[in-house]
Formats: structure tokens, C-alpha cells, sequence
């Protein structure tokens, strides 16, 4: 559901448009252990040059990753700086090092694609600048071959007005991860008045720009840079696809006034091209799990009949669920920003998914939790008896902190019945989902953090559902 779900932060006074601009893309980024991991929090008196927005590492791949600071400078000038990537904390095992210049025309954001580096194997990273050293950072790259285990954290919706990180701090204490992805929300921008946001090609070419520099990725495509789709192989055991759905092809939204076209073939939000590369990807035999990483819930969602959802006035369902409105069609409530509005589009990724078989989708950006078998028809009385059965599984991740719709909590069960496909939801809880994959099952655990306005808060585990290979469905137990 975008960005555009739930309660918006104020903008706060000061913050610049280039500021608010900052991880207004909404691609994905593969982004091990996120969070820097020790250091002298990136200051030495009297330097001037500071990495006062600390380090991270993203896009592993078996002999590669992508570390990235951003250096304030002692002026506005270029600033030279040193990187090192060591075995060890301590960096008495340097294995690889390098300059860049941090430049004014790359807001003094810095990355690079370092090689050479050995699959599997964890790395500290640091940068240093002006005499100041930044915080070590801690990553680590792709396994290869026979592969017994896969651990992903899955989170997004990061929003400092609603609450503090601590989902964040809590996985940054793993030590058992492969990677943690994310998709996206890393950061919200939102104007004081929409009717002076400005030209939208301006607005999402400079949102580009800055998703670019602050963020620690490959560029796939040099010539269209919303090309942000791309795939990571752990070993022969896990292919994580992961999709751009937001500004390479989508449709708009369809409103009450057309919502009989949620059925046009023409409506999408992939374009041909992602759908081949993602063809390729699930019919690649090599990996026994294909995951699907993406920000829009894919799995069917109605809503009519909910007392609570019914009772609420318009303004206040308006501000629950934000810049898209619900439409109803044929007897039917739901939420046209979602797969849901795309039904032929999807139809055309099920029919994909029957024909690859193991797929797994993970989604984020409802800020609330869900488990569903993915099923062309899951609905036997309002809709085709002969559906068919099961195609996949979709595991949808909470928020960090972003508001979710803990008003609707006590409707759970009356989604579950009314949705049977769907065997799990939480409308009110933050935290992150732990992906954990071997030959046999993949199993999602949903770990809520206690208190999103407590400065470290503890966590607790939420829920754990699975499903075994070969059967493309939740398992009941
Ligand atoms: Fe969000």
C-alpha cells in the first residue's frame, strides 16, 4: 500500500527539499546487517570531516558488496577518502582498500563496488577522511553451491515521527543472518501542501538522484535508472527476485468511477520486460526456493463486511488508509493499490508461479502482517468453484514503526472467514519477519518489538508459519 498508507509525519521545520526528496524511489535494495556494528561513532575532535550518517553495505553478491558513507565536509569542496575492508574487527587483515573523492555533485555520499572478495564470509568495512575514522560496518557476501541454510530479516517502513528503530537494533544484534532486505520506506518525505509538491518528472528524477547516492546499490540500468529490479543467488538453495513495482509500469490506481476496470488486461505493474527477467528467474532450475521480494500485497484482501471498517466515518477512513480509497465492485470492498487492482496482471504471474512451482513471495509496505496461500480463485462461494488450487505462498512483513490499523485489530477473525486463503494477520504490531530457508520448509517468524517509543525496546516472537516444498501452501500445523 505505498507510502501512501496510514497517518503522515509533519514535515519538520528546516528539513530541506533535497532532504525530503531522500528515498522518495521506492525500489529495493538486498542490504546485509544494515547498521554499523561498532567504531568510535565516526568523529575526531578538531577535524572538521565528519560521518555523522554513519556507514552501510548493500547488494552482496558472491565476490562483491557495495559499501557506502556519506562525509559532511570541513567546506563544500570535494573531500578525499580512504576505505578499507578487513577478515577482522580490529582490520589487522585488510584485503582490500581504496580512495574515492566524496564530491559535492554526489551530495558527499560515497560507494563502491568492492571485489575480490571470497562467497560467504563475513567483512568489517571503514572509511576515513580528514583523520576522522568512520563507525566499522559489518557485512557479508553470497554463499555458492551446495547450500544447507538461508536466514533473511525482512523489514520496511521506517518513520522516525511514529517511534525508534529498535526492530532495527535487535536484528543488528543477529549474528545468524545472510542478509536483511528491504522494501523500502527506508525514510518519508512529505510536503506541508500536496498542491505544491511541484512537477512530478522533477519530483521523481531528483528522488532517483538521492536514491542513488544514499543508498548502497548497483546501478542495473545506466540509461533508465528506474530499472531497479534485480536477482541474488544464495547458493543453489535460495533466487530472490526482487521487483520494481512503482514506477517502471504501474497503472494508476483505479477509482470508484472506473473500478470495473481492475479487470483490464491493459493495466499493470510490471512491463514486459521485468515480467521476462522474472520468467527467466523462476524457471531457473539451479535454486530449489524462488523468493519474491516486492512493496504490494499480492494475495486477494476483501474487506466488506467488516462492522468496525463500516462504522468508521469517511475522514477518519480516509486518514487510516491514506491517498488511495477503497472502491467497491461487484459486492466487494478492496483496496485497488494492491495486486487487487491488477487482477489480470496477476492471473498472468499465478499462472507463472503454477508452472515454476517453491515460490515464495515476501512482501512489505502495509505496515501489518499477514500469511496466505496465493490462489487464483481462494473465494468458493462469491467466486468460481474451481479456482484451482494453491500457486505459492506470500509472507507480508510489519513496519518498523509506521502506523498499521490497530482500530481494525479486533476484526481479525472476521478477515480470516471472509478470506480463507489468508491464515494469519496482525493489524497493530512493529517489528520484522526472520525468513528462514533449508531444502525441506521456508519458515516465517514474526518478531514484534514491545514498545516503539521506548529507546531499546525488548521483542517477542509473534508467530512462526511454514510450508514444505513441493506443495506451493501454507502448512496447517
Ligand atoms: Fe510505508
Amino acid at each position: 500500500m505505498a507510502p501512501s498508507l496510514m497517518g503522515k509525519p509533519q514535515q519538520r521545520p528546516g528539513v530541506s527539499r533535497r532532504d525530503l526528496l531522500r528515498g522518495a524511489a521506492g525500489a529495493l535494495a538486498v542490504t546485509p546487517w544494515l547498521i554499523a556494528c561498532g567504531g568510535d561513532g565516526g568523529q575526531a575532535p578538531g577535524s572538521g570531516a565528519m560521518f555523522s550518517h554513519g556507514v552501510a553495505s548493500a547488494d552482496p553478491l558472491a565476490d562483491r558488496v557495495i559499501p557506502w558513507t556519506h562525509v559532511t565536509p570541513v567546506d563544500y569542496g570535494p573531500m578525499p577518502v580512504d576505505w578499507q575492508i578487513a577478515t577482522d574487527v580490529d582490520f589487522d587483515a585488510v584485503v582490500a582498500e581504496g580512495s574515492a573523492i566524496a564530491e559535492p555533485a554526489r551530495d558527499h555520499t560515497v560507494k563502491m563496488d568492492a571485489t575480490g572478495l571470497t562467497p560467504d564470509t563475513v567483512y568489517y568495512y571503514r572509511f576515513l577522511a580528514a583523520g576522522t575514522r568512520s563507525a566499522t560496518g559489518r557485512t557479508r557476501t553470497l554463499p555458492v553451491g551446495d547450500t544447507e541454510g538461508v536466514r533473511l530479516a525482512a523489514v520496511s517502513c521506517a518513520s522516525l515521527p511514529h517511534g525508534f528503530f529498535s526492530a532495527y537494533r535487535r536484528i543488528a544484534e543477529r549474528d545468524d543472518l545472510n542478509a536483511v532486505v528491504h522494501f523500502g520506506d527506508y525514510i518519508y518525505e512529505y510536503g506541508n501542501d500536496p498542491a505544491t509538491e511541484g512537477d512530478w518528472p522533477l519530483r521523481r528524477d531528483a528522488g532517483l538522484q538521492d536514491y542513488y547516492e544514499w543508498m548502497p546499490i548497483r546501478v542495473t540500468d545506466p540509461a533508465d535508472r528506474r530499472v531497479a529490479y534485480r536477482r541474488f543467488r544464495f547458493g543453489d538453495l535460495v533466487g530472490l527476485s526482487m521487483l520494481e513495482t512503482r514506477l517502471l509500469a504501474r497503472s494508476e490506481p483505479v477509482g470508484q468511477a472506473d473500478a470495473g476496470d481492475i479487470n483490464d488486461p491493459a493495466r499493470q505493474l510490471l512491463d514486459d520486460a521485468q515480467f521476462d527477467w522474472l520468467r527467466a528467474g523462476l524457471q531457473d532450475s539451479r535454486t530449489r526456493w524462488r523468493l519474491l521480494g516486492q512493496q504490494v500485497m499480492m494475495g486477494q484482501l476483501r474487506l466488506a463486511g467488516l462492522p468496525e471498517l463500516m462504522q468508521l466515518p469517511l475522514p477518519e477512513l480516509d486518514r487510516l488508509l491514506g491517498q488511495v480509497p477503497l472502491v467497491g465492485t461487484g459486492g466487494v470492498l478492496l483496496n485497488p493499490d494492491q495486486w487487487d487492482g491488477y487482477r489480470a496482471a496477476r492471473q498472468r504471474l499465478f499462472e507463472l508461479f503454477a508452472e515454476t512451482g517453491n515460490v515464495v513471495v515476501l512482501t512489505g509496505d502495509i505496515h501489518t502482517s499477514w500469511a496466505m496461500d496465493l490462489q487464483p480463485d481462494p473465494f468458493p462461494i462469491t467466486g468460481d468453484l474451481f479456482g484451482g488450487p494453491p500457486v505459492g505462498v506470500e509472507f507480508v512483513v510489519p513496519s518498523i514503526t509506521s502506523p498499521g490499523l490497530p482500530q481494525l485489530q479486533p476484526a481479525r477473525q472476521l478477515i480470516r472467514v471472509n478470506n480463507p486463503h489468508i491464515r494469519y494477520v496482525d493489524l497493530a504490531e512493529h517489528g520484522y519477519v526472520i525468513v528462514d530457508v533449508d531444502a525441506q520448509r521456508v519458515e516465517a517468524q514474526w518478531w514484534y518489538v514491545d514498545d516503539i517509543l521506548g529507546l531499546a525496546s525488548g521483542e517477542r516472537l509473534g508467530a512462526t508459519i511454514h510450508t514444505e516444498h513441493g506443495t506451493n501452501r501454507l502448512a496447517t500445523a
